[in-house]
C-alpha cells in the first residue's frame, strides 16, 4: 500500500519521480505551488494553459517533463475543476485518477501539493485525508488469483509525499493523511471480501477474517453456528441455511468504548449471504455470479469494525453479520413453507430470494434481546428495485427513527458516499400481508424496496433503526476517480464516519 506521508519544504526543489501541481478551471496565469513551479520551468504551464491545450477541467492530467530545470523528473498537472465546485469528494476522485497515472508512467516516489487546500478554501486535514483515500482506493487491486498481472506494471507507487512549506500546517496535513490510511484499510478490506469469490469466502470463511480482525485490532468477538441459532429459536436464518452444505455463522464484533454507559451503543447489523443463488427461486443465470458480492453490508461491517477499533470513539459498536448462504437443493426451504423468527411471529416465504430480510430478521432480534442494542443500522444488497430507482449512483436510505435516518444522511454527506431517504409511509405496510402468517417475505413489484424496508421493521420494535439498501452501490462497473472496477466497499467510510459523529454527540 502506498504510504502517504506530509513533508515540509519546497515542491520546486523536491527530488521526486514526479512532482503533481494543481490547477483550477479557468486560472489563466497560476499562483501559489503551481506557480512556483511554472516560473521555475520558464512558463511551460501557463503557455499550455494559453495554447488552450490544459484547461484545469477535474480529473485532466498533462505532464512535462523538466528536462534539468527542476530537480524532479517530470511535472504533472492535475485538474481540480472549477474552483466553487471544489469539495473533498472532488480531491478523492482526482487524488485518485493522477494515482494511477502515476503508476502508470512508473513513478514510485511522487511528491504533490495538497490539493484544495490553498485558494480551494478545504482545510489542510480535509485535504490530506481525501487525497490518501483517493490514492489509496485508487490504486486498489483484486489481483491474487492471476498467475502473470500482465496489465500492471512491475513497480507500484511507493511513497506520496505531500509538500508544505508553512510549517503550522504539517501537523495537520499528518493527521489527515494517517487518517485517510485508516480509513483506507477498512474500505480495502470490504472490497476484497466482496471481490474473493463464494468458493473462498462462505459463511465458515467470513467468520474467521472477521476473528482475525477482531485479534489484530482488540475486539471482543463471539461467533454462533448451527446450534446456537436452533437454541435461539432463529428460525429465520435457519430457514435460510437449510438448503446449503455450507454451516451458517452469526458474528458478533464488540467495541466497548463506554463501558461506563452500556446504553450508549449502536449496532451495525451487515447482510452476510456470502452466495445468493435465490434458492428454489433460483435466479437467471445472467449476472448471477455478482451474488458473491451478496455479504457486502457484512464486509462493510468488517472493515468498519477494524478503523473504529483503532479511532476509539466514545460508543459501544456492534458489529453483526449474519452469514449466510442462499441455495436451491432437496433440504432448501420452498415457496409457501411457514417460518418463524426469533421474536416468535411468522413468516411465510412466498419468495425464497427474498432472504436477506429473514436473515435480518434474525440478527436484529438477536442484537435487541441479548445485546442490548438500542440503536440499530442495517446494510444490505437487499433488492433489485433499488438500482431501478437509484441506480448504481445512490444507497437508499430508510428508516423508522428519522435521527437515525439524519445522522446516517450527514455522515454520508461528509464522506461523498451518496444517499438518499425513501419514505415509509404506513400505506405500504400491506403490500406484505400474509393470508396465513403474521407477514409475508415479499411486497410485489411496486415499491419493492420499501417494502423490503417495511418486511425488517417488523422485527425493530424498541430500537432506532436504519437501514441502507446498497444493491445498488456495492459494485461498480467501471473504474473512476478513487473507484475502481468491482467492489466499492460502500458504505463502510459512511458507518465509520456515523460511528464517530454519534460519539461526538
Ligand atoms: N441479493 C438480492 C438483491 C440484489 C439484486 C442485490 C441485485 C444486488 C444486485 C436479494 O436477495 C433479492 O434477490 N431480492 C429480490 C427480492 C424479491 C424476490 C422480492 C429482488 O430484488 O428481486
Ligand atoms: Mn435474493
Ligand atoms: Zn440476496
Amino acid at each position: 500500500m502506498v504510504n502517504v506521508t506530509a513533508i515540509a519544504g519546497d515542491i520546486v526543489t523536491c527530488d521526486a519521480d514526479a512532482i503533481v501541481v494543481n490547477l483550477f478551471d479557468g486560472i489563466t496565469s497560476p499562483g501559489g505551488g503551481t506557480g512556483a513551479v511554472d516560473k521555475a520551468l520558464d512558463g511551460a504551464i501557463s503557455a499550455l494553459i494559453a495554447d488552450k491545450e490544459i484547461t484545469g477541467k477535474q480529473g485532466e492530467i498533462a505532464m512535462i517533463h523538466t528536462l534539468g530545470k527542476l530537480p524532479a523528473k517530470r511535472v504533472v498537472v492535475l485538474g481540480l475543476g472549477k474552483r466553487e465546485k471544489l469539495s473533498a469528494n472532488v480531491v478523492r476522485q482526482v487524488s485518485g485518477a493522477v494515482a494511477r497515472y502515476l503508476k502508470r508512467i512508473g513513478a514510485k516516489r511522487a511528491a504533490t501539493l495538497a490539493h484544495g487546500a490553498g485558494i480551494g478554501g478545504l482545510d489542510a486535514g480535509t485535504s490530506a485525508q481525501a487525497m490518501t483515500e483517493g490514492t489509496i482506493l485508487g490504486l486498489y487491486t483484486f489481483t491474487q488469483y492471476k498467475l502473470k498481472k500482465n496489465d500492471e506494471p512491475a513497480k507500484d507507487l511507493e511513497v506520496l509525499e505531500i509538500i508544505e512549506q508553512d510549517a503550522g500546517r504539517l501537523p495537520a496535513l499528518q493527521a489527515g493523511a494517517t487518517k485517510g490510511t485508516l480509513l483506507s484499510e477498512a474500505v480495502s478490506i470490504a472490497r476484497g471480501l466482496v471481490n474473493e469469490p463464494a468458493n473462498v469466502v462462505n459463511p465458515v470463511k467470513m467468520a474467521e477474517v472477521a476473528s482475525d480482525v477482531a485479534t489484530k485490532v482488540g475486539l471482543g468477538i463471539t461467533v454462533l453456528g448451527r446450534e446456537e441459532m436452533i437454541e435461539n429459536s432463529m428460525g429465520a436464518m435457519l430457514a435460510v441455511t437449510q438448503g446449503s452444505a455450507n454451516e451458517p455463522r452469526l458474528i458478533i464484533m464488540d467495541y466497548r468504548g463506554d463501558p461506563e454507559h452500556p446504553d450508549n451503543n449502536i449496532a451495525l447489523v451487515g447482510k452476510g449471504i456470502t452466495f445468493d443463488s435465490g434458492g428454489i427461486s433460483l435466479k437467471s443465470a445472467g449476472g448471477m455470479w455478482e451474488m458473491k458480492g451478496d455479504m457486502s453490508g457484512g464486509a462493510s461491517v468488517i472493515g468498519a469494525m477494524h478503523a473504529i477499533a483503532q479511532l476509539k470513539p466514545k460508543l459501544n459498536v456492534l458489529g453483526v453479520v449474519p452469514a449466510v448462504e442462499n441455495m436451491p437443493s432437496g433440504t432448501a426451504q420452498r415457496p409457501g413453507d411457514i417460518i418463524r423468527a426469533m421474536n416468535g411471529k411468522t413468516i411465510e416465504v412466498d419468495n425464497t430470494d427474498a432472504e436477506g430480510r429473514l436473515v435480518l430478521a434474525d440478527a436484529i432480534c438477536y442484537v435487541k434481546e441479548k445485546m442490548g442494542a438500542k440503536r440499530v443500522v442495517d446494510i444490505a444488497t437487499l433488492t433489485g428495485a433499488i438500482v431501478v430507482a437509484l441506480g448504481h449512483v445512490t444507497t437508499g436510505v430508510f428508516g423508522t427513527s428519522q435521527t437515525m435516518v439524519d445522522a446516517v444522511l450527514a455522515a454520508s454527506k461528509a464522506t461523498g458516499e451518496k444517499m438518499w431517504q425513501l419514505p415509509m409511509f404506513e400505506e405500504y405496510k400491506r403490500q406484505n400481508h400474509s393470508e396465513y402468517a403474521d407477514v409475508k417475505n415479499t411486497g410485489g413489484r411496486p415499491a419493492g424496496s420499501i417494502a423490503a424496508a417495511f418486511f425488517i421493521s417488523e422485527f425493530t420494535d424498541g430500537v432506532e433503526w436504519a437501514h441502507l439498501d446498497i444493491a445498488g452501490t456495492f459494485m461498480s462497473e467501471r473504474t473512476q476517480g478513487h473507484q475502481v472496477k468491482g467492489a466499492t466497499g460502500v458504505p463502510t467510510r459512511t458507518l465509520i464516519e456515523l460511528v464517530e459523529q454519534l460519539a461526538a454527540s
